[in-house]
């Protein structure tokens, strides 16, 4: 098990992402931030480029995109259920050759119906895990010394473990969208922990990311009702106490990307603008790390599963 120990970062809930990059200078800097145009990526973006960063949004809607960022950043089409296509931006970032220095891999999807992409796997899966895995992996050398990859995990993560057995729910009659989400926030989590390893002896580090609750295009899948019934909206339609606003919600994956207390702690699970504690509760609105996101033995044996996967795919 990785230690999940906070410190007082002196940021927390409620902190916002231009609260947490007051100070720094990110002149200079490049970063990537998929899902970058939309939700929590766009405040990111935002807030990235106003410390100074030059920022590249790789977008499955370039268009919409452009429409959204405007001058904050660079725009590359982009779509992660793409595998060549993945390789192929990969390819034009390596022939650019310019150091990344952040890259955060945002983009994600929320219970959408089971659908399969690429050579058979759940949606989910691959948008959040396997296409995130083959973009990092590819763009290795260009991460610089001093990196930081972060991705945006989730407290849904509570909902499922790793299914080994049947990551891509082959056995069709098992398939339900929240498990599939919550499957593939835990290997967000894991990811985080198998890529750090890899990446400390470059002076580099990966995190995963809980940005808390958060009223954004991602609920689009869910009808109104149903959010209404799990709490996410009241009778006006506003979200309830303990949700964040879109600025908070992307402070924990800015502070993630540049904190420099987090040097010692490569591959933690943060929330709330520090390292998450243990869950000691199923309330996903309180989250906290559940054992199986911080298991260092499961982020190996999926770090060799998603290997197997990607391998050999062209
Ligand atoms: N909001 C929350 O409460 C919450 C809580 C926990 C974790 N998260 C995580 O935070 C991340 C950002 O979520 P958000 O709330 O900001 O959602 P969002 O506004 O829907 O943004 C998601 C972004 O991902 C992009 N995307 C989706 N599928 C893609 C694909 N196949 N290829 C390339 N880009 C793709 C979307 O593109 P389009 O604009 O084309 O749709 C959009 O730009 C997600 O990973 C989400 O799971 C969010």
């Amino acid at each position: 098990m990785t230690p999940t120990a906070p410190h007082s970062s002196g940021f927390g809930h409620d902190s916002t992402a231009t609260e947490v990059l007051q100070g720094i200078d990110l002149h200079g800097r490049f970063a990537v931030v998929t899902g970058g145009s939309s939700g929590l990526g766009l405040e990111m973006t935002r807030s990235l480029a106003a410390a100074g960063a030059d920022v590249l949004v790789p977008a499955r809607r370039p268009q919409a995109a452009r429409a959204a960022l405007g001058d904050l950043a660079s725009v590359a089409p982009l779509d992660l259920t793409d595998l060549p296509a993945v390789r192929r931006f990969a390819q034009d970032l390596l022939d650019r050759g310019r150091g990344i220095d952040i890259l955060i891999n945002g983009a994600g999807i929320m219970t959408a119906p089971r659908t399969i992409v690429g050579p058979g796997w759940e949606a989910h899966l691959a948008v959040h895990h396997l296409a995130p895995y083959l973009l990092t992996n590819q763009l290795l050398p260009v991460i610089s010394a001093g990196a930081r990859v972060v991705g945006l995990s989730s407290s849904a993560h509570f909902l499922s473990d790793i299914r080994w057995d049947d990551p891509h729910f082959r056995r069709t009659t098992d398939y339900d969208q929240w498990t599939a989400y919550g499957q593939s926030k835990t290997a967000v989590a894991l990811f985080a922990l198998g890529l750090d390893a890899r990446l400390t002896e470059r002076g580099a580090h990966a995190f995963a990311v809980h940005p808390g609750s958060i009223l954004t295009p991602l609920q689009r899948e869910i009808p109104t009702a149903e959010q209404h019934r799990l709490g996410w909206i009241d009778d006006h339609g506003r979200p309830p106490a303990g949700f964040k606003s879109v600025e908070q919600g992307a402070a924990t994956a800015v502070w993630a990307a540049t904190a420099a207390l987090l040097e010692e702690h490569g591959g933690a699970y943060c929330q709330d603008c520090d390292v998450a504690r243990p869950a000691t509760t199923d309330d996903m609105l309180v989250g906290g790390a559940k054992p199986w996101v911080i298991d260092r033995d499961a982020a190996e044996r999926l770090w060799d599963l998603t290997t197997r996967a990607v391998t050999g795919l062209t």
